[in-house]
């Protein structure tokens, strides 16, 4: 895991990461690079973590500070060591419905998803968000499913009349309390991938007011403790999905 300066938020990310690998006997390393490194000295490291058989999986923790180029590094990554699914080549992969490593956040959201409702055919998924990290991919994933997909974001106009069509809500966006009881239809199943925190009590919230709409959902992901436990399972197992793609 190579994690760039010190922010708060990646510093717990990757603690949990760690202790999660230590769990299943994964080893892990994690390369805490200074703040002022530049795109180069970062692709340098990668090359050097490609080129080491000791080394399955390759994790670049984001954000990236703004001098990166975000891009430059991710598609440095070997895509058989992308345990983070985000280089060109597995992200093709979602693309095409083909094997390959698939984004750990998304991958989990479908996981929940399918534990509520295992047929998604013909319902209306409503993504808010299109990031590489969540957005994007996890629309890709519910179409292979057969739903019908409508993404959204911070652009879309007239965003709950989009919403409160929705079977299943996948919100991502990073915006506290975005989504409230009058953006959801009743039934619906919400997955909230949202973390921020808030800046007067401290306390972590979501992108969905979870009070506000649990009463009217089917079910809906906790904030903390409901999707980030199964982004970093899934890094487990894009780990030992790399290892094996390499032994
Ligand atoms: N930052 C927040 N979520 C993620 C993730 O799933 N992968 C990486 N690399 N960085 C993140």
């Amino acid at each position: 895991m190579i994690v760039v300066g010190s922010c708060v938020p990646s510093a717990i990310y990757v603690k949990k990461k760690v202790a999660a690998c230590h769990n299943v006997g994964i080893s892990s390393t994690v390369h805490e690079i200074d703040k002022i490194a530049t795109t180069q000295e970062l692709i340098d490291k990668i090359t050097t973590l490609n080129q080491d058989d000791q080394v399955h999986g390759i994790l670049v923790q984001l954000p990236l500070p703004d001098h990166i180029n975000r891009d430059a590094v991710l598609q440095h990554i070997a895509p058989c060591k992308d345990v983070d699914g985000l280089t060109v080549y597995n992200l093709g992969h979602i693309m095409t419905d083909t094997s390959g490593i698939k984004p750990c956040t998304p991958q989990g959201c479908l996981q929940l998803i399918h534990s509520v409702i295992p047929n998604l055919k013909g319902l209306h998924a409503v993504i808010v968000g299109k990031s590489t990290l969540v957005g994007n991919p996890i629309g890709q994933l519910l179409l292979h499913q057969h739903a019908t997909v409508t993404y959204t974001h911070s652009h879309t106009k007239n965003l709950k009349h989009l919403t409160r069509q929705a079977d299943i809500l996948v919100v991502a966006t990073g915006v506290a309390h975005l989504i409230g009881e009058d953006h959801i239809k009743p039934g619906v199943v919400i997955i909230d991938v949202g973390i921020s925190r808030d800046g007067k009590t401290g306390k972590i919230l979501g992108d969905v007011d979870f009070e506000a709409v649990s009463q009217k959902a089917k079910a809906i992901t906790p904030v903390p403790g409901g999707v980030g436990p199964m982004t970093v399972a899934n890094l487990l197992l894009n780990t030992v999905k790399c290892m094996k793609i390499q032994s």
